[in-house]
């Protein structure tokens, strides 16, 4: 096993490093909240790194987090952090907003597009949110939103596709949960709150580490590097980095592309 740590691993992890994630998403993956901390020695680990963590985390807890980061590092180790880049999202954003105000038809949805990435991820109080019915949808600019969210985001456009067209069952009804006292004490509840879906199911939706709480870019996520003790923050590309082999572990890439696109790649040093 190599001194290298992926926290928030996902399916994306390689088996010779130490792989961490709420749940354990395969072999060897230690299940654990990283809100409680990183389950590791102080000065263990050559390598820390996460991609599309960090943004799930309210802005005190990710500052704790890069903190544990640091800690189980050994002096002399590399972070590697890839995130969504608030600065590409603003970027884009602001030209396609002009273009569109030009009258350019193409740019209108691109534009839609943008907006989508820019809040409904942080705003969204069910899986997916608007994003997904986008996806799952009829679009116009699929060269431009392939190329935000790379070859993960339309392999997962395309199962969307197939599985729209395969023919829905609807199981029948029963008419008997009608007069079920849950049933009925539940529409009593969502008629006085007023609400179809219960608070507590949006709370712990919005808890569950799906949505975005923060944003970052170069500087902001540079800065808060170093307020934890990090030395040298700088910006990579998916392909580039001072971790030895780095495109033998295929981590940002797939198959030789950028997995996704949308990112910023920092790195920086105990
Ligand atoms: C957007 S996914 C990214 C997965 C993977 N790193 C990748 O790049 O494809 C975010 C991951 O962070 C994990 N995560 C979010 N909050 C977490 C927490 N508090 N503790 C452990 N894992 C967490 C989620 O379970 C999920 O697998």
């Amino acid at each position: 096993m190599l001194p290298y740590l992926n926290l928030g691993c996902g399916n994306k992890f390689h088996p010779d490093w130490v792989n961490v994630d709420f749940v354990s998403t395969g072999e060897g993956v230690i299940a654990h909240n990283l809100l409680s901390g990183i389950p590791m020695p102080d000065n263990k680990f050559e390598v820390v790194y996460h991609s599309h963590v960090l943004e799930h985390f309210q802005r005190d807890d990710a500052f704790k987090f890069i903190q544990e980061c640091y800690r189980v590092l050994k002096p002399g180790g590399i972070i590697r952090i890839a995130i969504p880049d608030l600065e590409q999202i603003a970027r884009n954003y602001l030209e396609q907003m002009e273009l569109a105000l030009k009258g350019d038809k193409a740019a209108e949805s691109n534009y839609d597009w943008m907006v989508l990435e820019m809040y409904d991820q942080t705003v969204r109080d069910k899986e997916g949110g608007n994003m997904l019915k986008y996806l799952g949808s009829d679009i116009s600019n699929e060269a431009f939103v392939y190329k935000r969210i790379g070859e993960e985001g339309k392999m997962f456009r395309e199962m969307l596709l197939s599985q729209k067209n395969q023919p829905v069952h609807k199981p029948k009804k029963k008419f008997t949960r009608f007069f079920k006292p849950k049933y009925l004490k539940n529409k009593i509840k969502n008629f006085v709150l007023g609400a179809d879906k219960s608070y507590a199911e949006i709370g712990k939706f919005r808890k569950g580490g799906e949505i975005h709480q923060w944003m970052y870019d170069r500087y902001s996520l540079g800065r808060l590097l170093k307020s934890a003790g990090f030395k040298n923050p700088e910006v990579k590309s998916a392909f580039e980095s001072n971790i030895p082999n780095w495109n033998n572990f295929g981590l940002d890439l797939h198959d030789n592309k950028v997995r996704k696109p949308d990112s910023l790649f920092m790195e920086a040093y105990k």
